[in-house]
């Protein structure tokens, strides 16, 4: 097992004692959203008894951003700064080059601070093919840190996108967050125009509403990642990492955020041509189909992954291949050939007979009155079902 547990914090600096907090309480703690779930269990596939295809036909090979990817599915980013960060991603990239998947590093805000960090970071000799996906706080852009020092970011990591996340309620509840959203935009259009590389936009387990994914896509940004809720809870983190009464603030968010299932379906009705990721609480092979056929471009896994990494590189790639193969069978079992195929399949629909976002403007106008339904549900009556 990797040894990851035991640093509480780091010498070297704030960010990088935050940074191994959430570590190990990712690993240690139940970080689990409460009260609300990603909503992939409200769809299951209609089976098909008599596919027309042979299995070994099935590709679940995609091209995303100019990218040749094995699969739909890329580990979201996490972690870069601490000794046990760079252990881990040395475990991630081994797993993404073993894959053929994107791999997303942490936040590379700490390289701004200490760039003597940079070994932590450092997966592009392990990993010389796969898309690695820099990452940084949206609101740095507000705090100093400039179009110039993203490229010189994204150069340093070797990096071939950069990913800026959207963390408006985690640092909300941080008393050393950083809460200055206000223009963001502008400068998150600035920085998508002047980079050399994609600039993809995620939240980190709340969601991204629909209205966010078009103003995020007309601000020039490759793509979004919804990042919704029903996974790991940033809020549940801080929570542990917190104590007293900032705790109990904490806590009242568990069960906050867009369900992942609805961000993402509300997204590509929004964004019919946009390149659109889904991430947040995917915890299957059979997830990464549903969310897959829903419309997603790559599917995004950060949890699951870390706590694999913890047992090594083989216990990653086994993950990565288990739901490799639930996903190819789960196509050749709805009859789809690829990908394409199952986006489009009918073969998708919802346990409660509602619809299944679709292409007619009737469908699309029913789903985004059931999906605001659904919101409004799964708050209410799982709140209820606790009290
Ligand atoms: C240990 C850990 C560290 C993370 N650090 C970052 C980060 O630096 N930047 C970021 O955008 N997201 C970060 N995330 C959030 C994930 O990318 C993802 O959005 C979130 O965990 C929900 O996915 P999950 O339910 O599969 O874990 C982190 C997640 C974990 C588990």
């Amino acid at each position: 097992m990797v040894a990851i547990n035991g640093e509480r914090s780091h010498p070297n600096g704030a960010t990088s004692s935050r940074k191994a907090d959430h570590l190990r309480i990712n690993l240690e703690e139940d970080v689990a959203a409460k009260g609300v779930s990603t909503g992939f269990d409200a769809y299951r596939f209609m089976h098909c008894a008599l596919p027309d295809i042979d299995l070994d036909e099935v590709s679940t090979a995609t091209e995303v951003l100019g990218w040749q990817l094995a699969s739909p599915l890329f580990i979201s980013c996490m972690t870069g700064g601490t000794e046990q960060a760079a252990r881990i991603n040395m475990v991630l990239a081994e797993t993404a080059a073993e894959l053929g998947i994107a791999l997303g590093l942490g936040s590379a805000r700490v390289l701004l601070e200490r760039p003597e960090a940079l070994p932590s970071f450092a997966v592009r000799e392990i990993a010389p093919t796969v898309p690695l996906l820099a990452n940084l706080g949206a609101v740095q852009l507000n705090l100093g840190v400039s179009s110039g020092d993203c490229a010189r970011l994204v150069d340093m990591l070797g990096a071939d996108a950069l990913v800026l996340h959207l963390n408006a309620l985690q640092e909300a509840l941080q008393p050393e967050g950083d809460t200055c959203f206000a223009g963001l935009l502008g400068r998150i259009e600035t920085v998508a125009a002047s980079l050399a590389v994609p600039v993809i936009v995620k939240e980190v387990g709340w969601g991204i509403s629909a209205d966010l994914v078009t103003g995020l896509l007309d601000a020039g940004v490759a793509a979004v990642d919804v990042a919704g809720a029903g996974g790991t809870s940033w809020s549940e983190v801080e929570r542990h990492r917190l104590g007293g009464p900032a705790a109990g603030t904490a806590a009242a968010f568990a069960g906050w955020g867009i369900p992942t299932a609805v961000a993402l379906t509300q997204a590509r009705t929004a964004a019919p041509d946009g390149v659109i990721f889904a991430s947040g609480g995917v915890r299957s092979g059979l997830d990464v189909a549903v969310a897959s056929a829903l419309g997603a471009d790559l599917v995004g896994v950060a949890g699951p992954f870390l706590r694999a990494a913890a047992f090594g590189t083989q216990a990653c790639v086994n993950l990565g291949r288990e739901w490799f193969d639930v996903l190819r069978i789960a196509m050749f079992c709805t009859g789809s050939r690829d990908l394409p195929s199952l986006r489009s399949s009918a073969r998708l629909v919802r346990e409660d007979g509602g619809p299944v976002p679709g292409a007619d403007g009737v469908t699309l106008v029913a789903s985004l009155i059931e999906t605001i339904s659904d919101l409004r549900g799964t708050q209410v009556t799982r709140t209820a079902a606790r009290g």
